[in-house]
């Protein structure tokens, strides 16, 4: 099974579903740590009621952004993963993370990228006013949220949606893009061909 380090920021409910999957050793991952920008996010104890390990690597207790940068890649590192999945975190990686785990980091985002990226996917794509959004997961590079796409579901905006409520539908939608995702990546391993990813 490959090992999976899952990095949050808030609710958790996409880590909640790869909690819910990787029982299953045919799924093929593992979560083996959760790892969290605040001390705050409910996804904490939702990986420590299952008893996954948990570790906090809080920007305010570093002088910079490389430092904080530099700690969280060493905190990851000592959980030795395959695949580093962002499941809601809400900060932007760094060179020093990248360099140790480049082409191995897998994010999910509520919008059709290269539609609406950045901190509020759901709320950009209805102040424009789409009547389509949905959710992309795709590997991450240096930019924000311009990684090579791995896959994406579509997901209409109905009359009168407002964020919340546009959001839980797209997150039903999301996890269970995620763990699908997650689960061949590790399974069948993948390739990266400019911005083609090759599963298989
Ligand atoms: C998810 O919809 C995820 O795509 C989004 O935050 C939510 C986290 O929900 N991430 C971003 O917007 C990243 N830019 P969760 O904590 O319940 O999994």
């Amino acid at each position: 099974q490959a090992r999976v380090v899952v990095l949050v920021s808030g609710t958790g409910s996409n880590l909640a579903a790869l909690l819910a999957a990787h029982g299953d050793p045919a799924y093929g991952a593992r979560v083996v740590a959760v790892v969290s920008n605040t001390a705050d996010a409910p996804a904490l104890a939702k990986a420590q009621a299952v008893g996954v390990a948990t570790a906090v690597v809080a920007p305010g207790d570093f002088p910079d952004r490389a430092a904080w940068d530099a700690a969280l890649a060493r905190t990851v590192e000592v959980f030795d993963p395959e695949l580093v999945v962002l499941a809601g975190f809400m900060r932007i990686l760094g060179e020093p993370f990248l360099a140790r785990f480049g082409g191995r980091i897998v994010n999910t985002h509520p919008a059709l990228l290269p539609s609406f990226p950045g901190a509020h996917g759901v709320r950009d794509a209805l102040a424009y006013g789409v009547r389509v959004t949905g959710c992309t997961v795709h590997l991450v590079d240096a930019g924000v949220d311009t990684g090579p796409i791995v896959a994406q579901r579509a997901v209409e905006v109905l009359d009168g949606d407002d964020e919340a409520g546009l959001h839980e539908r797209i997150k039903a939608v999301e996890r269970e893009l995620l763990v699908d995702v997650v689960g061949r990546l590790a399974r069948e391993g993948y390739a990266v061909d400019g911005r083609t990813v090759r599963i298989g």
